[in-house]
This record gives structure tokens, sequence and C-alpha cells, in this order.
């Protein structure tokens, strides 16, 4: 992203960390499962509303390194969600010209879920409408230390020495090497803190915090955060300019 990016222009990357599925399901007297259920149906909407507001690349938090911190249950609930929503929304991810990437570790994932994953990312490739990144088994300080722990490999093996080490090419070790900073991020249910989340990606993020739960998110309070963000001066740490 270029450091003079203009947030008049809206975000060209958004992440989101999707919270408050528990509480919206807890406040209708459901198990925590019937809001992460909830909470999938409005992926799409929030997905589909994208192209119109400008949106390219949209970057989702679905299971972070810690979440394995639940009970079996619902770990096993969000595991069959996610691998019965990759079977369902195939199709129209494919054809709404989404290309959909997966960033996370993958080896703690269950081999079904990952076979679902790489199709999907294989049979989307392609596409460039709008780029779904969708973060699973993810954590940021995770995503760094596997990145040095390739780059020390490097330096082993002789491919690279240590004056090679800046943070371009650390940034080129880490999941989302292909993908551009996020410009905006946005975590829904009123607790502020960003959980392990894109944390070297997103040093110059713009940060919105907004009460919502998750599941009542919808495309029109997704695009007024987007409008609040287009009125933001962003100066990537250099001085304001006085007119
Ligand atoms: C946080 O809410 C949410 C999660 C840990 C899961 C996010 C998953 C989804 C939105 C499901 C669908 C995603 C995809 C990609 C199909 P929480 O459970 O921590 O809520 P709480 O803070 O109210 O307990």
């Amino acid at each position: 992203m270029p450091k003079d990016a203009d947030a008049k222009a809206g975000p060209a990357h958004v992440a989101i960390i999707m919270d408050g599925n528990g509480r919206w399901a807890q406040k209708r007297g459901r198990p925590r499962l019937f809001g992460h259920h909830a909470g999938a149906r409005r992926v799409r909407e929030i997905v589909e509303a994208c192209p119109q507001l400008g949106v390219k690349y949209l970057t989702i938090f679905a299971f972070s390194t810690e979440n394995w911190k639940r009970t079996q249950s619902e770990v096993a609930g969000l595991m069959s969600l996610f691998r019965k929503y990759l079977k369902r929304e195939a199709d129209d991810l494919y054809q709404n010209g989404v290309c959909v990437r997966f960033i996370g570790d993958r080896i703690r994932l269950d081999d079904k879920l990952v076979a679902l994953m790489d199709d999907l990312e294989l049979r989307t490739a392609e596409n460039d409408r709008v780029h779904l990144t969708v973060a699973l088994n993810y954590g940021g300080r995770d995503e760094v230390t596997r990145a040095a722990k390739r780059l020390a490999f490097e330096i082993e093996q002789g491919r690279l020495t240590h004056q090679d080490v800046d943070a371009e090419t650390l940034a080129g070790f880490l999941d989302t090497h292909v993908l551009p900073d996020p410009d905006l991020v946005i975590r829904t249910s009123g607790e502020a803190r960003i959980s392990n989340f894109l944390l070297w990606q997103s040093a110059y993020a713009e940060y919105e915090f907004v009460d919502t739960l998750w599941p009542d998110f919808t495309a029109e309070e997704f695009a007024s955060v987007l409008n609040s963000y287009a009125k933001r001066d962003r100066r990537f740490g250099a001085a304001r300019v006085c007119e």
C-alpha cells in the first residue's frame, strides 16, 4: 500500500474481527453455535457488498490460534461449520468473481477441511473482483514466528545471509505476502482490542470499533463505517500539513 494512500478514496483493504456471535446467541437463549451460524450468513452479505463499496480486499478473522481453548464441542461445531460453509458457498464465490485465500497454520486443521480450502483456493485463483482472505487457525505472533523460522532456514541453507534481513524480506515470508496491508480494521461487539490479528500488517491501519454484534452487522452499517473512514487523515507518521 502506498504511503500516501488517500482515505477519501475509501479503503482498498478492510480486515474484520467478527466478534459477538456467542453473546448474540445468548441473548436469544440459544447455544453459541447458533450465533456462529448466524455470523456465517452475515459473511456472505458483507462479501457481496464489497465491489459496490470499492473494497477490493476483505480479510476476516474466523478462528484464532487461541480459539482452541474453547470447549471441545464449540471447536468441533465451528470446524464443521467451516466445512459446510466452504462446500455450500464454493460455487457462488467462484461465480461472483471472488478470489479466496486462507491464512494461518493449517497443521492443526483436519484433512477434510484443508482439502476444501486447497480446492477453493485453486478454483478461484484467477478471480479478481474481490479478494477474500479467511484467517483460520491464525495468530499474528504465530505468523511472524513461522516467517522467522523459514527465513532462518533460508540463511542456514546459504540462500540468504543475515544482511538480507529487512522488513521487506521478512514480509515476503508472511502468510499475507501477496496482499496489500489493511487500510481499515473493524471489530464488532464493543470490544476494543486486536487479539493477535494482523499485528505486522496493521502497523498503519485505521481502526473502527463498533458496538454491533457480528450477526447484526449489516451491509448498511459496513457502508457507514467506510464513510467515516473516508473522513480520516492518514499520515503514516508524517506531520499534518497546515494550509
Ligand atoms: C467471535 O465471536 C467469533 C468467532 C470466534 C468465530 C467467527 C466465525 C464466524 C463468524 C463463522 C463463520 C465464518 C466463516 C468464514 C464461515 P465470539 O464467539 O467470541 O462471541 P462472544 O465474544 O460474544 O462470545
